[in-house]
């Protein structure tokens, strides 16, 4: 007996995504599904078709993106003999083998405009015509499409069909990425192994409690084909070890990303410490900065009593000095911050590195600002 394909998961993601595609199984509802590289799209299609009272028909996956464009036509609708060059016979298409059944279309974001326009109508009316024939079929296979892309973003660039786009996503279906489904991911490897085991007939020695850390931690951008490749690989080329973080890491493509992501902690530190550090001496120019900007303020002295009437004592202008509030005119903190940068331009003749460490602000903050001040 054929084995009835399974999404293994317990996480709290599948088991509600598990329960939403029982409950669309029961109906002929087109099926939008979304979701990363090897999350298992083919396998959630396998198992609405599997729960619905199709089951008994057949299943029919066609990967748009691996079919050449100039036959996806034909491959999907069917042709009559004559056509075109090489039909020699005329030929089924998969929407008419699928009739009763399910058609499993992945990749549907790389599927032509032209056969896009096909595609709408027999999501609405079941009706096609074979390539180089006239005479309308019907097929009432049920729908499930797959994507991987963004698909707002193709149909915002007008390769995707919006009508389409909406039709078909009468029912989304979200597949998280492994690195979502925390034990699950341990679960999975453990039925990988079951499977491996029975295939290789090797026994396999198990993980180590931080191999199987390192499991939970990796970040799986090949989602659970990536596992299920990893676990074969470890099996078959480790056999008999019991395997270790350091096997586990050389087994793993994406090196570098996975070391810095979850290996290497006293490097991910001193990241972190690099991020703290930059932002800190950005806070101290932009305080430098403000501080510039206030001394000038103060030694304007005309601007206090003028911006705060009713500022207290502490801060009024001093007696002796106020007699210098007659002769200051009003001035913009613009005006301010211009004449403070050619001032400082003057006595570092030029010199755009030492003005700006005078300023205490970047020089890109100097260049900045010498372009809009016209200086
Ligand atoms: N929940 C799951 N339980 C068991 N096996 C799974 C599960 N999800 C994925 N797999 C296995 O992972 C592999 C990839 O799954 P599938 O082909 O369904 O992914 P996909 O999303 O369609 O990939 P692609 O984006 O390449 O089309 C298959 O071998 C499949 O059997
Ligand atoms: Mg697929």
């Amino acid at each position: 007996m054929k084995r009835k394909p399974e999404i293994i998961g317990q996480s709290l993601l599948i088991s509600q995504l598990k329960q939403l595609a029982l409950q669309v199984a029961e109906t002929d509802i087109t099926v939008l599904i979304i979701g990363e590289t090897g999350s298992g799209k083919e396998v959630l299609a396998r198992f609405i078709h599997n729960n619905s009272l199709r089951a008994d028909k057949s299943f029919i996956p066609v990967n748009c993106g691996a079919i050449p464009a100039g036959i996806l036509e034909s491959e999907l609708f069917g042709h009559e003999k004559g056509a075109f060059t090489g039909a020699i016979q005329s030929r089924k298409g998969y929407f008419e083998t699928a009739d009763r059944g399910t058609i499993f279309l992945d990749e549907i974001g790389e599927m032509p405009l032209e056969t896009q326009v096909k595609f709408l109508r027999v999501i609405e009316t079941g009706e096609f015509q074979r390539v180089g024939s006239s005479e309308t079929i019907y097929s009432d296979a049920r729908i499930i499409a797959a994507t991987n892309k963004n698909m707002y973003q193709a149909v915002a660039e007008k390769n995707f069909r919006e009508d389409l786009f909406y039709r078909l996503r009468s029912v989304e279906l979200q597949i998280p990425p492994l690195r979502e489904r925390g034990r699950d991911i341990l679960l999975l490897a453990e039925n990988f192994v079951h499977e491996f085991e029975q295939k290789h007939k090797i026994v396999f020695e198990g993980f180590s409690p931080d191999a199987g850390e390192m499991l939970m931690r990796y970040p799986w951008p090949g989602n659970v084909r990536e596992l299920r490749n990893l676990i074969e690989s470890l099996l078959v080329l480790e056999k008999g070890k019991y395997i270790t973080p350091e096997i586990l890491e050389k087994h793993l493509v994406q090196r570098n990303r996975y070391k810095s992501l979850v290996h290497d902690p006293a490097r991910s530190e001193k990241n972190e410490l690099q991020v703290i550090y930059s932002n800190i001496i950005q806070l101290r120019q932009e305080v430098s900065e403000i501080r510039l900007l206030l001394q000038h303020l103060v030694q304007t002295k005309p601007l206090i009593p003028l911006l705060l009437p009713d500022a207290p004592a502490a801060i009024q202008p001093s007696s002796e000095n106020s007699h210098d509030n007659e002769a200051q005119p009003l001035r913009s903190l613009d005006d301010i911050e211009k004449k403070s940068i050619t001032e400082a331009l003057e006595t570092y003749q030029g010199n755009k590195r030492k003005t700006a460490l005078a300023l205490g602000i970047t020089e890109r903050t100097l260049y900045r600002k010498l372009k809009a001040y016209g200086l």
